[in-house]
């Protein structure tokens, strides 16, 4: 039995709750993984922790009902109160669902509660950049020595397997290049556009469909995409790359006139996030808008999709193209972590 905290339980922490109900059956007899949340504890929505296990049902009804978890019937067992941090400090979970609200600039408090996890001997699965982006050697190294997993697939294009695939299906190569569509919200803007629409309405739009972050400020100025090519160069390059010497542009200055005079040369534009491997084993990193032709291999990628481009020493160019933001698809990248988690972990029941 894998015993799970969440830390933050919006929209993507939520979805992880309702996919593990509902796969449950598949989930054990396809992979031997059983869980149980022992742990809810949210800034906004309260918190509750009981060592045998919370009554799920009753959880996500508490949240549909008021918005949090502080009717959840006391019984035996049941704490309620306690902050993240003492809840990850207190919990008998193997795992830490790490979903806070976090800044993207300062990556607190998801840095904080990784640290305090990872002291505790207890493996963190999380969707939040700031950890990987800002502080990934730190984290990797402290997770190492005691022992426990770090899971930040979702860091990356919500579920779609931009580290792991690479990492473990490209493994050998070496690859000298990473470009892609990192940013569901601008891709969606800059498609929206070239229909007609005006960059504030698309923006509107954007929100409304839950892609961009609380602070669109993020996406636009391309400061989502710019962390991301940091985890990118992090992981896949083994070259840390800090998020300031990224050169980054966003798509603030873009003009419907722009958009118009790129299609009328059978071009369009794309807000590009790209790291290269330099000739002296260094790495670069950019986040710009690009015009680039039609048949080029990510100028179909619209809406809110994302795609990625590795350019590898043996096998050439491969592109993954998939969702790159969305509830049920972070929460999604969540489950693929915690899938590992329990193969890592336990592999004589698979
Ligand atoms: N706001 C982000 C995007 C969500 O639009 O891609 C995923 O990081």
């Amino acid at each position: 039995m894998t015993n799970i905290a969440m830390i933050g339980f919006g929209g993507v922490g939520q979805a992880l709750v309702e996919i593990l109900e509902e796969k449950a059956e598949n989930l054990h007899e396809r992979y031997g993984l059983e869980t149980k949340i022992v742990a809810v504890s949210d800034l906004m929505k309260g918190s509750v922790y009981q060592e045998k296990g919370l009554d799920v049902q009753q959880l996500l009804e508490c949240i549909r009902k008021d918005g949090s978890v502080e009717n959840y019937p006391e019984q035996p067992g049941v704490i309620k109160g306690l902050s993240s941090i003492e809840t990850i400090e207190t919990t008998n979970a193997d795992v830490i669902v790490e979903v806070t609200f976090t800044d993207v600039n300062t990556g607190e408090p998801a840095i904080t509660h990784c640290r305090k996890a990872f002291a505790g001997k207890k493996s963190v699965i999380t969707t939040n950049k700031g950890p990987v982006a800002l502080a990934y050697n730190e984290l990797k190294e402290m997770a190492r020595d005691h022992g426990v997993f770090f899971g930040f697939e979702g860091t990356v294009m919500s579920g779609t397997p931009a580290l792991r695939m690479p990492e473990e299906t490209l493994a050998g190569n070496d690859i000298n290049r990473i470009s892609g569509i990192l940013n569901g919200t601008t891709n969606y803007i800059l498609t929206e556009m070239e229909k007609g629409k005006t960059y504030d309405e698309s923006l509107e739009q954007a929100k409304a469909n839950g892609y961009a972050e609380a602070d669109p400020t993020n996406d636009v100025e391309g400061y989502d995409a710019r962390y991301k090519v940091s985890i990118l160069s992090n992981y896949l390059m083994n070259q840390p790359l800090d998020y300031k010497d990224i050169e980054c542009k966003g798509i603030t200055e873009m003009r419907m006139e722009d958009v118009e005079n790129a299609m009328a040369n059978g071009e369009k534009w794309r807000l590009i996030g790209k790291v290269e491997r330099n000739g002296d084993g260094s790495v670069t990193g950019s986040v710009a808008p690009e015009k680039i032709k039609e048949d080029h291999p990510l100028a179909g990628v619209s809406g809110a999709t994302n795609a990625i481009l590795y350019e590898c020493d043996l096998l050439g160019p491969v592109l993954l193209t998939g969702a790159g933001a969305g509830r049920k698809e972070t929460g999604f990248s969540l489950l693929i972590d915690l899938i590992h988690y329990h193969k890592e972990r336990k592999p004589e029941k698979l």
